[in-house]
């Protein structure tokens, strides 16, 4: 079985298409990422697939369940980390999760206090239980956050922007626990994110959306590939690489150039013939070539060109 497929997706607000016709699907067990800059529809598919709002067109069923016509069955399977998930600050972890626990209605206190220590130890916070959240750092409190989401034992977890306002330490840190978290159970995790790194080293599947709709869908590898792009030559010369660069620029078979740290990075429609005649323009120039470089745009590089494009 699946745990969430949706064919056409669609919310409108007023006139405004948020999301427009999305379509995927989700293997159980998998942590699959909706990357996308602000403002692309990561949270609104979210919030239709937890049943907070109805799509406008379009289905969805999540671990089974009609978002339509069984929203009971879907907010039972899933937990969810929303953008800014509100902690009691005055109460203690271990009271936060006691309050939600009761709250999704698991009415034995043993089993509660079982579950509770579960994910306090998890999250390495067991030894924190009874510190006041409003002394947390915030990678605490995101950690905590995502306990609260796991008290009921959902099969599906929706995690969105986990890392935002964190520092890179904290995020790391959570990146870690998410993988951990799939490796032990085989829970499926969706999580929502507009920083590449989150999705390149904890996805095991991505669909890059863009203004509400579905760009790129694959795994991290095969992004790489489809994504690169052309080649480049990457030219080292002596001193300051932008000096020399409108020489390069003036080649007509060169479609782009860039000096990024001093390096000149040459785009053209046949890197292969146009590297003889880059070296030429160069040296003619007066330039003192130091090395020369066929190089693959990074995924980043590719990601910020796409997200940029007619943005
Ligand atoms: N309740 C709403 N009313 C009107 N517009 C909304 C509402 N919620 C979201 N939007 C708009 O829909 C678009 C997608 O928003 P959102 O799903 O929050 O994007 P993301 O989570 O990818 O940053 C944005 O342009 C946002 O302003
Ligand atoms: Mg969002």
């Amino acid at each position: 079985m699946l745990a969430v497929k949706t064919e056409g997706l669609t919310r409108k607000f007023d006139g405004f298409t948020a999301v427009n016709a999305l379509s995927f699907e989700v293997g159980e067990g998998e942590i699959f990422g909706l990357l996308g800059p602000n403002g692309a529809g990561k949270t609104t598919t979210v919030r239709m697939l937890s049943c907070i709002i109805s799509p406008t067109s379009g289905m969805a069923t999540v671990a089974g369940h009609d978002i339509r016509s069984d929203p009971t069955g879907v907010r039972r399977s899933v937990g969810i980390l929303t953008e800014n998930p509100s902690l009691y600050e005055r109460l203690t972890a271990l009271e936060n999760l006691e309050f939600f626990a009761q709250a999704y209605g698991i009415k034995e206190s043993r089993q509660r206090a079982e579950r509770i220590r579960e994910l306090l130890e998890f999250f390495r916070l067991w030894d924190r239980k009874d510190d006041k959240v409003t002394v947390f750092s915030k990678g605490m409190k995101q950690k905590l956050a995502i306990a609260r989401a796991l008290v009921h034992n959902p099969p599906v977890l929706f995690l969105d922007e986990p890392t935002a306002g964190l520092d890179p330490e904290a995020a790391k840190l959570i990146r870690d626990m998410v993988t951990e978290m799939s490796g032990k159970e085989r829970r499926t995790i969706l999580i929502c994110t507009h920083r590449l790194e989150d999705a390149e080293r904890v996805c095991t599947k991505v669909m890059i959306i863009k203004r509400g709709a579905g760009v790129v869908i694959g795994s991290p590898d095969e992004l790489r590939l489809r994504m690169a792009g052309r080649p480049r030559i990457e030219v080292r010369v002596k001193g300051d690489g932008e000096s020399f660069a409108d020489l390069v620029r003036r080649i007509p078979s060169v479609i782009g150039v860039d000096v990024i740290n001093g390096r000149i990075l040459v785009t053209s429609k046949n890197p292969e013939e146009a590297a003889p005649e880059v070296v030429r323009a160069l040296v003619n120039g007066g330039a003192m070539v130091l090395s020369v470089n066929e190089t693959l745009p990074s995924l980043e590089e590719a990601y910020l060109r796409l997200i940029k494009e007619d943005a």
